[in-house]
């Protein structure tokens, strides 16, 4: 059956300035977890679902991000000249992952702003957005199951997750009700970044959606709100209590997800994801273990 879903859209303009100095003149898509960037993991992602076809919403400073997905002629000349053909095949693997376009944001306005300026590109069809802080592990599929869900209820859906109390302030939570599917919740409210210990749940959007395109002009409408950004959040909250529109339906992920969007978890995510690894992870497992035993409580 082919995919009602042709493009992914992944916002790509922050500063990255929690990581500064290293995001000075490298994007902060482009941090390498393990030996990859950030950013290729969420394209590998795309790209396993069957949507090959991603346009990033960039700002200024992304000119390494254009480059990683794009050939590097003298490289592989030099590599295919000394017949190095693994890393050769590495340097193409980026180039040859995904059909890749390019937006700017312009005014970084949010969110939601990065989602409108993909409307041209996206036009009248449902679209997927990722978001790059979040790697999701390749054996949990989660945007196959979002797909699935909106190809069935023909509804905007977005990934949840139960996350720590103490998180909630960090993350868009949602209000919700079963349905027959255990895995499947209706939303019936969002609130971004709620503070001060006033969310409503435990449920918090992670960086995965499938949007109607019914969202575009709602987002046209959206005011700035938290941040005094345009918040995505705020326009799924509209389409949730608009049942012309199909409402809004949230997929509970208990998977393996890996949060780079801060320096502790990005330093958890390069552990977790190395430690798998059969080429260094035997060394660094054991590595841990002495280096534990060293630590003081
Ligand atoms: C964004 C969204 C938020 C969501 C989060 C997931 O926030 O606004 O609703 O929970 O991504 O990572 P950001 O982390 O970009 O500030």
């Amino acid at each position: 059956m082919p995919r009602s879903v042709s493009k992914v859209v992944i916002p790509a303009a922050g500063l990255g300035t929690r990581f500064l100095p290293a995001t000075k003149a490298l994007p902060k898509e482009m941090l390498p977890v393990v030996d990859k960037p950030a950013i290729q993991y969420v394209v590998e992602e795309a790209v396993r679902a069957g949507i090959p076809d991603v346009l990033f919403v960039t700002g200024r400073n992304k000119n390494a991000l254009e480059n990683h997905f794009d050939r590097a002629t003298e490289l592989e000349a030099i590599l295919t000249r000394k017949g190095d053909e693994q890393r050769l095949s590495k340097v193409a693997e980026s180039t040859e992952l995904a059909n890749v376009h390019y937006v700017r944001q312009g005014d970084p306005r949010g969110l939601g702003h990065a989602v409108l300026r993909s409307r041209a590109h996206v036009g009248a069809n449902s679209f997927a957005v990722l978001l790059g802080d979040d790697i999701i592990d390749e054996r949990d599929p989660l945007l196959e199951r979002l797909l699935q869900v909106h190809d069935e209820r023909d509804a905007c859906v977005v990934a949840l997750m139960e996350v720590d109390p103490s998180q909630t302030h960090m993350y868009g939570i949602a209000t919700v009700e079963k349905t027959e599917q255990p895995d499947v919740v209706r939303i019936t409210g969002l609130v971004e970044k709620p503070q001060g210990g006033r969310a409503p749940s435990n449920l918090a959007i992670v960086g995965r959606y499938v949007l109607k395109p019914e969202i575009y002009p709602v987002l046209e409408r959206t005011k700035p709100g938290r941040g005094g950004e345009i918040q995505l959040t705020d326009a799924l909250l509209a389409m949730a209590s608009d049942a012309t529109t199909g409402g809004v339906f949230g997929v509970i992920f208990r998977g393996r997800r890996y949060d780079t969007g801060d320096r502790l978890d990005y330093i958890k995510a390069n552990v977790q994801l190395a430690v798998e690894r059969e080429d260094i992870g035997p060394g660094l497992r054991s590595w841990i273990k002495e280096f534990a035993a060293t630590l003081e409580d």
